[in-house]
């Protein structure tokens, strides 16, 4: 933001808020953040020549949840005790937007320990997979859990990403595969929202594999997804639909059924695209006007094309590229090159990427994708916001955005990527509420 702008951003906004604090008792805001850096991540920082959107020497004001002032704190328009009603020093730290983790599968029964064994003795991902074990394990384990205890499973994971500064995080079924299954992982997700201090945004995966009862009829298999799908949109469980596009999955002609049905029943799509092979995933969901297309590392530069022409985020996955020691790279400067927003995720799944960092996935962008700290950092605010329909309200530190953001104890942003194993992560504030060891401790 140049100087002019932010200027200029910051009086329209005290215009619209007006004066009726100054002077008088009652502030206007309910919190103001200042002795902070912003790294504002707003798009068109870069643009004009300010990495990462940054303030430097910043404030943050917060009314009713939402951001409701952010600029240099010397363009406040008063003295900070009679703007807000609580006044925080951030001491010099850094503020980022709270981070987005776009694609997980979080929900899911027993583990894959044995199957990592087996892979690192020579068999491969897609042959587990075809000889019946991989998702399919999952699945059984899945579909054996209660639901409580699915929930208890997911817990410990989805705190770790809340220890990272996660705010926002996208959670799959996948693992059902039979409609009752799948939504049950579903409430599951949704219950981990409402009893967080995170906003969850759920994806029907019901496209993920094929289960073990449609053996070699993934085509019926197909058709009762596709009956299912006003059901699922009905039952208000699933903000979206993903499916597996792959040859150990579904044919791109099975899942623009699947899309058929979900644009039909209301529900935006997205796909997990051309992971093992170039199976047109990425072509596939521009078709479709889907949110985003994951993975890509074997993408055509015609399939990033439509991507970049429908507006569609790549969703990189640089955990399970790690873990299934794939050495394919995704088409980085084919994205770069047409304006393709990246995102970057955690997967975290109990197959190809069991992770619970999001800040690992920051360093493994740049080390294995050779991404900027900056792109990385985009790809999980603004980016990741983007790819879950998210962009009006969350994803960057913006006037009118809720106030969703992370204070750290870092001198540059871009230490958030550099460091490995450390969480510099100080404190957690959600929706204008302060957030200790996972838990509101006080109203905003
Ligand atoms: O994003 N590729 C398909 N789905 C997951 C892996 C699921 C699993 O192996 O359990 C992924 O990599
Ligand atoms: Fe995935």
């Amino acid at each position: 933001m140049s100087q002019k702008n932010r200027k200029g951003k910051a009086s329209e906004l005290y215009r619209q808020l007006g004066r009726r604090s100054l002077g008088g008792s009652v502030q206007m805001w309910d919190d103001l953040w200042t002795g902070a850096h912003l790294a504002t991540m707003a798009a068109g920082g870069a643009a004009n020549g300010v990495p990462y959107g940054a303030v430097e020497d910043g404030a943050l004001a917060v009314a009713g949840g939402r951001l409701a002032w952010v600029g240099a704190a010397a363009d406040l328009p008063g003295a900070p005790e009679t703007l807000a009603r609580r006044v925080h020093d951030a001491a010099g730290a850094w503020i980022t937007p709270g981070l987005v983790d776009c694609h997980t599968h979080l929900v899911y029964g027993g583990d894959r320990a044995r199957e990592f064994e087996l892979r690192l003795t020579g068999a491969s991902y897609e042959q587990i997979a075809r000889a019946g074990g991989g998702i399919r394990y999952t699945v059984e384990q899945t579909r054996k859990a209660s639901e409580e205890a699915l929930y208890a499973s997911a817990l410990p994971r989805l705190r770790d990403l809340l220890a990272e500064g996660v705010t926002t995080v996208e959670i799959k079924s996948g693992y059902g595969l039979t409609l009752e299954d799948e939504l049950k992982m579903l409430r599951v997700a949704r219950r981990l929202g409402a009893e967080e201090p995170v906003t969850v945004k759920t994806t029907y995966l019901g496209a993920h594999a094929i289960p073990p009862e449609f053996d070699r009829r993934p085509e019926e298999y197909i058709d009762t997804v596709v009956a299912q799908m006003a059901e699922v949109a009905a039952s208000g469980l699933a903000d979206a639909v993903d499916g597996f596009c792959e040859r150990i999955a579904f044919y791109p002609e099975q899942m623009a059924r699947v899309f058929e049905a979900a644009t039909a029943a209301g529900l935006p799509v997205k796909l997990h695209a051309d992971q093992l092979s170039d199976s047109k995933g990425a072509s596939l969901v521009a078709r479709y006007g889907g949110l985003s297309a994951d993975h890509l590392e074997y993408s055509c530069e015609e399939g990033i094309r439509a991507m970049a022409l429908k507006g569609a985020v790549a969703v990189l996955l640089p955990g399970a590229f790690y873990f299934l020691r794939e050495t394919r790279l995704p088409p980085i400067e084919a994205i770069r090159r047409h304006g393709v927003p990246i995102a970057i995720a955690t997967d975290c799944n109990p197959g190809s990427s069991p992770c619970t960092s999001i800040l690992l996935m920051l360093n493994m962008g740049c080390t294995l994708f050779r991404l900027t700290p900056e792109e990385v950092l985009a790809g999980v605010t603004r980016n990741g916001a983007r790819a879950l329909g998210l962009e009006e309200t969350h994803g960057t530190l913006e006037p009118g955005k809720v106030a969703d953001f992370v204070i750290w104890n870092i001198a540059y942003p871009a230490e958030l990527a550099y460091r490995i194993g450390h969480n510099p992560c100080r404190l957690v504030v959600k929706e204008g509420q302060v957030v200790k060891d996972g838990r509101v401790v006080r109203g905003g």
